[in-house]
């Protein structure tokens, strides 16, 4: 089961910027790219850095720690180092609230 939880004020996040937040236990990392909203796990599928504050691009974010790119819309790897894609969350806002849908 997945149910929307409340994350963090949609004001807060500005484009092209990632806030990482706890839901359930679970770590999630919240981007806004290109004006688009995206949620993904918040640790690197190659070593498990996280990826707050990774560069992000277009729809991409690049892991601060070697440099894989991931594409935030569907989590997909790019290049040599990892072919795990990243898990990834829906999301919307509600009242001005950004909410993601998290297992219970
Ligand atoms: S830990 Fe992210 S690219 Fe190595």
């Amino acid at each position: 089961m997945t149910d929307f939880q409340p994350a963090l004020a949609d004001a807060d996040l500005s484009d092209n910027n990632s806030r990482a937040v706890t839901l359930n236990g679970q770590k999630v990392l919240i981007c806004r790219a290109g004006g688009a909203l995206y949620a993904v796990e918040n640790r690197c599928t190659h070593q498990e850095a996280e990826l707050e504050g990774g560069r992000i691009r277009g729809c991409f974010i690049s892991c601060p720690l070697h440099g894989v790119r991931f594409d935030l819309r569907d989590g997909t790897s790019m290049g040599q180092l990892t072919r795990e894609a990243l898990p990834t969350y829906e999301v919307r806002v509600v009242d001005g609230m950004i909410e993601v849908a998290v297992n219970n």
